[in-house]
């Protein structure tokens, strides 16, 4: 008998501009402007030349519709607004369909330093110029392939104690890459973790701090290395580009399907039970 599918509707809504505040406006102001010198100074030149590939306004909150309209002839990427959470297989399938599930509100301007939920400006500031560079899009595009490979070997055969370890070793991945990552650079070791690309304090930390570790990315230490999201990273992990990152992710696909990933360290993160769900009901989610 066919198992039963969950149907989970579309996760998106619409920017609707005009409820955005003239304080709104201002702390977008603020966050751009303090950031460009830090973004030109740490930043992998892939982000730097999204930036300019966008035309991000430095005035005014982007619509995501403009930024679309740069964004897809170059990658097929598109951000698409949310309301704020969606559950991981869903963000993940969202990424292999080339849609970025882009949170549209923003901090208020007393909290520009830290927020610790994704805002209009570490999504769109953050995540979406990394999505004008292909191979980085063709990573998360392979990224969300990944989640459908966890479905296919433990989320249909409703093996929770599998899919739990392969969704934690995924997002540990994800957080010391996607989020948090140093790339080698002719020019030195530059940041390409969005978490990093959209916090004042951290970006500069992240390369100059004595008290951060950064060692070469090794896959058995980083799918087995919890993290905690509520102070800097102490310890970061590097790439060589984002080829290399690509290699790695295939590796990460190889590893679960070998059974490599079923016992992972246990600790941080801790996985909600809609994560965990969303993948056992994989198929029946959408990212339309
Ligand atoms: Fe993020």
């Amino acid at each position: 008998m066919p198992r039963q599918s969950a149907i989970v509707e579309s996760p998106f809504i619409q920017q609707n501009y005009d409820l955005y505040t003239e304080a709104d406006q201002e702390a977008w102001r603020r966050l751009f402007a303090r950031m460009l010198p830090r973004w030109d100074r740490y930043a992998n030149s892939h982000y730097l030349e999204g930036i300019h590939a966008l035309c991000l306004d430095p005035q005014h909150i982007p619509r995501l519709e403009d930024v679309n309209r740069f964004l897809r002839p170059l990658t097929g990427f598109q951000a698409k607004a949310v309301s704020g959470y969606i559950p991981a297989f869903l963000f993940f399938d969202c990424l292999r369909n080339r849609s970025f599930p882009t949170t549209i509100t923003i901090r208020p301007p007393d909290k520009l330093d830290y927020l610790p939920e994704p805002d209009i400006f570490h999504d769109v500031a953050g995540h979406v110029p990394m999505h004008t560079d292909p191979a980085f899009a063709e990573t998360l595009v392979r990224f969300g392939e990944c989640a459908h490979t966890a479905v296919e070997i433990a989320g249909n055969a409703r093996d929770v104690h599998r899919l739990t370890n392969i969704i934690r070793a995924m997002a540990r991945f994800f957080w010391f890459t996607i989020e948090f990552g140093l790339m080698r650079s002719k020019q030195g070791l530059k940041v390409y973790g969005r978490g990093l690309l959209s916090s004042f304090g951290e970006i500069e930390h992240s390369i100059d701090s004595p008290e951060v570790q950064r060692y070469p990315l090794q896959l058995e230490w980083t799918i087995n290395q919890g993290f905690e999201i509520n102070h800097y990273q102490p310890l970061l992990f590097i790439v060589d580009s984002f080829d290399h990152l690509f290699s790695l992710v295939d590796q990460l696909e190889k590893w679960m399907r070998e059974g490599r990933l079923d016992n992972v360290a246990p600790g941080e993160p801790v996985l909600s039970e809609h994560d965990i769900e969303s993948f056992l009901s994989g198929s029946g989610s959408h990212c339309a």
